[in-house]
C-alpha cells in the first residue's frame, strides 16, 4: 500500500480546525434547553448559603424575585422553585402544602408579578413539608399511596392557583398523575402542564438538596425505597415512563442525571415524547468540589456535562449550573 493512499479515511481532518469542529458538531447545547432550580426561605433581603452547595443559595422572596430576573435576562425560559420551610412549620402530613399562602405559592405569586413570561415549575411532593422528610403520609407504619394522592392533588391546585405553569410530581406515588391532571382540571387549569418525575431513583445523589430543604431525617429503615425505584432497573423506568403518559404527563423527568444516561436515551429512543434531565444536587456538588480543590476543571467538566445530556437524549436540563452555562453559551465563539 502506497503512503498517498494510506489511510484515506482519517477522522482527524474534520476535527483540525475550530470551524470545521464547529461545523460537524451533532449536539448542541442552548439557553433554551435551561430550567434553573431555586430555594426559597422566608424573610426580608436574605440569602443563606448552602453548604453542601457552593454558589447556590436560600433566599427570601424579594431576593428571589431578582433572581429570576436574571433568569429573564439571561434568556433561561423556566425556574423551578423549592421552599425550605422553618421546621415549626413541618408536621407529619406535610400540611402546610395545603395552605394557598404557604412559602412556595407565595414565591410563585411574586415571580409571575415580576416576570409573567418566565416559566415556573414547582415540585407536588410533601417532603419539604413533613417532619419526618418522607414525600407522602404515614398510615399504619407505611407511606400510604392514596391518602398521599389525595393530599398531592390538593398541593397542586393552589400551586396552579398561584401561578405556576408546570406542576412536577415528585413523589413517586402510584396514579398521581392521573389524579393531578383530573384536580387541575376540575379547577379550570387544563392548560397547566404536567412534567412527571416519571424514571425518579432512590438515590444518595440528592443528599445535598434534602439539606438545602432541610428535610427531615427519613424516618424509617428503607429511606425513600418504597416509593423511589431501585438503581439496578431500567425496564421498569420505561413502565413507569409509559404509566405517566398514559395518565397524561406532557413532559417527563429522569433521576438523577449523568449516573442515568442509558435511562434516558431509551426513554427517548422509546417514547419520543419531550425528556427532561435532572442534573442532581449531588452531581452539582461533585463537580463544585473537585473543582474548588483544582483536581479537574470545573467550567469545562460543567460543558461537557451538559452537551453530554443533550446527546443522550434529553430535550432540556434541570441544572444549578443554569446561569453560568448561560453566560458562557452568550459569550462570542473564538
Ligand atoms: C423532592 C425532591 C428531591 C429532589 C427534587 N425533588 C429530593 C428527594 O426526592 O429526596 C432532588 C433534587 C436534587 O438533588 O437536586 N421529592
Amino acid at each position: 500500500m502506497s503512503r498517498g493512499q494510506y489511510p484515506a479515511t482519517r477522522m482527524r481532518r474534520n476535527r483540525m480546525k475550530a470551524f470545521s469542529r464547529r461545523l460537524v458538531a451533532e449536539t448542541r447545547l442552548g439557553v433554551d434547553d435551561l430550567i434553573w432550580p431555586m430555594f426559597v426561605i422566608e424573610g426580608n433581603d436574605t440569602a443563606e448559603p448552602v453548604d453542601s452547595m457552593p454558589g447556590v443559595m436560600r433566599l427570601s422572596i424579594d431576593r428571589l424575585v431578582a433572581q429570576a430576573g436574571e433568569a429573564v435576562a439571561l434568556g433561561i425560559p423556566a425556574i423551578a422553585i423549592f421552599p425550605s420551610l422553618d421546621a415549626s412549620l413541618k408536621d407529619a402530613d406535610g400540611s402546610q402544602a395545603c395552605d394557598g399562602d404557604n412559602l412556595v405559592c407565595r414565591a410563585v405569586r411574586a415571580v409571575k408579578t415580576a416576570c409573567p413570561k418566565l416559566g415556573i415549575v414547582c415540585d407536588v411532593a410533601l417532603d419539604p413539608f413533613t417532619d419526618h422528610g418522607h414525600d407522602g403520609v404515614f398510615r399504619d407504619g407505611e407511606i400510604a399511596n392514596d391518602a398521599t394522592v389525595e393530599i398531592l392533588c390538593e398541593q397542586a391546585v393552589h400551586q396552579a392557583n398561584a401561578g405556576c405553569d408546570i406542576i412536577a410530581p415528585s413523589d413517586m406515588m402510584d396514579g398521581r398523575v392521573a389524579a393531578i391532571r383530573a384536580a387541575l382540571d376540575d379547577a379550570g387549569h387544563e392548560n397547566v402542564q404536567i412534567m412527571s418525575y416519571a424514571a425518579k431513583y432512590a438515590s444518595a445523589f440528592y443528599g445535598p438538596f434534602r439539606s438545602a430543604v432541610k428535610a427531615g431525617s427519613l424516618a424509617g429503615k428503607d429511606g425513600k425505597s418504597t416509593y423511589q425505584m431501585d438503581p439496578a432497573n431500567s425496564d421498569e423506568a420505561m413502565h413507569e415512563i409509559a404509566l405517566d403518559l398514559q395518565e397524561g404527563a406532557d413532559m417527563v423527568i429522569v433521576k438523577p442525571g449523568m449516573p442515568y444516561l442509558d435511562i434516558l436515551t431509551r426513554a427517548k429512543a422509546e417514547f419520543g415524547v419531550p425528556c427532561i434531565a435532572y442534573q442532581v444536587s449531588g452531581e452539582y456538588a461533585m463537580i463544585m468540589s473537585a473543582g474548588q480543590q483544582g483536581w479537574l476543571d470545573e467550567e469545562r467538566v460543567m460543558m461537557e456535562s451538559l452537551i453530554a445530556f443533550k446527546r443522550a437524549g434529553a430535550d432540556a436540563v434541570l441544572t444549578y449550573f443554569a446561569p453560568r452555562i448561560a453566560r458562557l453559551l452568550g459569550a462570542q465563539p473564538d
